[in-house]
């Protein structure tokens, strides 16, 4: 067996040279990456890998150097208030990610007096940082020898392997076989290596085989299985969930805003009064009985739709004016104050629906 376990070997490691190989010339030059030959901070992997978990790398790259303007290391995030990061964050979504990282930066200030621990296996300790996480902070800015999957460079290797399970279920397996292939050296640019190459030529559609440095060895394309890889479990609807919003206007055009509760959707943030999400509107008997203040509330026409990963929002909106500010808990802000506040999409959506004049 010494000849086959040998062809294995040779096999994976020209695998790993001839992608790297293609990463040299072809590799994106993206804010968070080192340059060729430089480690990379591991705080700067650290907030993209978060940025980039639910977010396009274009819109991240445009958003990326703010943030590390305002918070370039780990020491200065940890002592930034969680309202200032949810507001920066504002225009990425899915504000937990934000959240997390908060609490991860102040983890990290107080377990590690500011410094980042270098194995997967520590790094994983830190709240919001999962398995790939670790795992990429691991191998781009540390080296560590463990594999790194995106979406992108998960499907890229279930059609090299021809791996046949569905995805994300079998995420593990698939990352496990992976786990053989990742080289000695250069493990960070091996992972970035197959996310480029996923969101460049191993595309969802049509994959440009003929250009591709894996082509040669790559078994889908040996077997013609480049069209179903990789297999994907059926995905369940989304639930629509519903809600009436209430947004108060005063004279000077200020619209109320509450603060959501700390845990649960929108954890933490702003919003105008709303009802709890139900599967169903409140009749309209019942709506201005959840109003915040009483007042003259008119049902704005249409509805607003938003998608968030688990569930399809939609929002109704009464509108009121108001000469002279009712008492509430919350704030009274103008709409130009909006972007440095910490509203969810849905909400902007919503106040944009609200506050535009037709009825
Ligand atoms: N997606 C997630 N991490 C990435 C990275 N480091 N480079 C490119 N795309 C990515």
């Amino acid at each position: 067996m010494p000849t086959l376990k040998r062809r294995h070997h040779t096999s994976s490691a020209n695998t790993a040279e001839q992608l790297l190989s293609w990463y040299d010339r072809h590799r994106r030059d993206l804010p968070w990456r080192a340059k060729p030959g430089q480690a990379a901070d591991p705080y700067r992997v650290w907030v993209s890998e978060i940025m980039l978990q639910q977010t396009t790398v274009a819109a991240v790259a445009a958003y990326f150097e703010g943030f590390i303007r305002r918070w370039p290391d780990v020491t200065s995030l940890a002592s930034a208030s969680l309202d200032d990061v949810l507001a920066q964050w504002a225009g990425l979504g899915y504000y937990a990610r934000a959240r997390n990282l908060h609490r991860g930066a102040r983890f990290v200030a107080q377990r590690f007096g500011g410094v980042m621990p270098e194995r997967a296996d520590e790094l994983i300790a830190i709240p919001g940082i999962g398995p790939y996480t670790a795992n990429a902070i691991a191998a781009i800015a540390f080296g560590e020898r463990v594999p790194a999957i995106d979406t992108n460079a998960e499907r890229v290797m279930a059609r090299y392997l021809a791996f046949s399970r569905s995805l994300p279920g079998a995420r593990a397996q698939l990352a496990a076989l992976v786990g053989e292939l990742v080289p000695h050296l250069r493990p960070g640019d091996f992972a970035q290596a197959l996310m480029d190459l996923g969101s460049s030529i191993c595309v969802p559609e049509d994959p440009e085989c003929t250009v591709c440095p894996l082509s040669l060895r790559c078994e889908a394309h040996r077997q013609n299985l480049t069209e179903i890889l990789p297999r994907k479990e059926k995905k369940t609807p989304r639930r629509v969930m519903r809600a009436l919003a209430f947004v108060a206007i005063d004279n000077g055009g200020s619209v109320y805003l509450v603060r959501r509760p700390e845990s649960g959707l929108f954890g933490g943030m702003m919003q105008p009064p709303l009802t709890p999400l139900q599967k169903n509107f409140p009749s309209a008997r019942d709506a201005l009985s959840e109003a915040p203040f009483r007042g003259e509330w008119k049902l704005k026409r249409g509805v607003v739709r938003h998608t968030l990963t688990h569930m399809e929002l939609e929002i109704r909106t009464y509108v009121a004016q108001f000469s002279a500010r009712p008492n509430g808990e919350g704030i009274w802000l103008l709409p130009r104050e909006f972007r440095s506040t910490a509203l969810p999409t849905a909400m902007r959506k919503m106040l944009r629906h609200a506050l535009t004049d037709e009825v």
